[in-house]
């Protein structure tokens, strides 16, 4: 059942190409983006001014990324918060408000109460689910599914890539309803999408390479992730996963942050995982998580760097260097968290833990 996997984590990991695939089958119709149930009027999408994300853990991360696409191909300001925040400050909502609600099992309680208070503001309420009829979905005013298909392990993976994906459909369906994108540029968006999953399947040749290093790095302390621009979430994520698989202390931090603060952490031996933004498409950034780089080097740290195909430059400085193909920036995180995500995974096996059920935690959180 596990597909000859020693955990159902590492075959959900492996599904991933096609829990894109499933995730976009559809959703590209007569050279225009459509949702699942639109219980809008195109005017109400055209009338949108700003628009909140709400999620939590996984989900939230994948929202933080819905953040760089909606706001770059849409011009619209985009806020992304955790669901358990949301409601508690008052934000400001009104009928040209969209929330979009990121749920895998449409049941989490903290996003639904979220849903709920942007409802009695008459906010409009976009639901992103893996779950066919699940109660978010239900109190929403469109609905995009994630078909990634059921997961067993506790620990998201592909319903985290196919929210991307999702949020990446539902940047373009609004950059089309307002015209921010002509319709070719939407179809070029579409296409970039479209060869994900393969994208995704080539990264998987990773796997035996990152399982070793798990195995190597199962008796550190702790475990530091860097990214910037969409490499930023990612970072978060694969702390995430260390965390709640591994029982280990680990840290996301945006890597232009280290100079104020977390650069104190760096001791010798410390591993951190480098997630390097594409040299080509993005050349500033790129040299900028270089110098990054060569600063924690030089206080010791053990470098995990995920990073493009073909990136020379950052050769010197990563102890362990793990290549993923050369994707479009926004659609990188699709790539690089795969192996952040094994990583987790192998750390936690290596420790002697069911990576499928970690302690404390459920798969599906209806309490607030
Ligand atoms: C992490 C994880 C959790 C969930 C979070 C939201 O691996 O699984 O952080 O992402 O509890 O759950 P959903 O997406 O069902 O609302």
């Amino acid at each position: 059942e596990k597909g000859g996997h020693d955990y159902f984590m590492l075959k959900e990991i492996e599904e991933q190409p096609e829990a894109l695939e499933n995730t976009l089958r559809g959703h590209f119709v007569n050279g225009g983006i459509v949702l699942d149930e639109q219980r809008m009027t195109e005017q109400d999408l055209r009338d949108i001014d700003k628009v909140f994300v709400v999620a939590c853990g996984t989900a939230y991360h994948s929202g933080l990324l819905a953040k760089y696409a909606i706001e770059h191909w849409c011009r619209i300001p985009v806020e992304v918060e955790l669901a358990s925040e949301f409601r508690y400050r008052d934000p400001v909502l009104g009928r040209d408000t969209l929330v979009v609600a990121i749920s895998q099992s449409g049941e989490t309680a903290d996003t639904l109460e979220a849903v709920r208070h942007a409802r009695t503001q008459r906010a409009r309420v976009l639901a992103i689910c893996n779950t066919n009829g699940a109660q978010i979905p239900r109190e929403s005013d469109a609905v995009l599914y994630t078909h990634a298909g059921p997961e067993i392990g506790v620990a998201a993976t592909k319903t985290f890539l196919a929210q991307i994906t999702a949020n990446y459909l539902v940047g373009l369906a609004l950059a089309q309803a307002r015209g921010t994108k002509y319709s070719d540029e939407v179809a070029r968006e579409f296409e970039e999408l479209a060869a994900m999953p393969q994208a995704v399947r080539q990264t998987l040749s990773t796997v035996e390479q990152v399982r070793t290093l798990g195995r190597e790095l199962a008796d550190s302390k702790a475990v530091l992730f860097l990214g910037r621009h969409v490499g930023y979430p990612v970072a978060l994520e694969g702390a995430l996963k260390l965390k709640e698989l591994a029982y280990m202390h680990a840290e996301g931090f945006a890597a232009g942050e280290l100079k104020h603060g977390p650069i104190a952490l760096i001791e010798d031996r410390l591993p951190v995982v480098v997630v390097m933004p594409s040299a080509k498409g993005r050349a500033l950034l790129h040299s900028k998580m270089l110098s990054n780089i060569r600063e924690i080097q030089a206080r010791g740290a053990r470098t995990v760097v995920i990073a493009e195909e073909g990136d020379e430059a950052v050769r010197p400085f990563a102890d362990e260097l793990i290549e993923i193909p050369a994707v479009a920036t926004l659609l990188q995180p699709l790539v690089s968290t795969v192996p952040l995500q094994v990583l987790a995974a192998e750390i936690a096996r290596a420790r002697g833990y069911d990576v499928d059920k970690p302690r404390n935690l459920a798969k599906s959180v209806t309490v607030e």
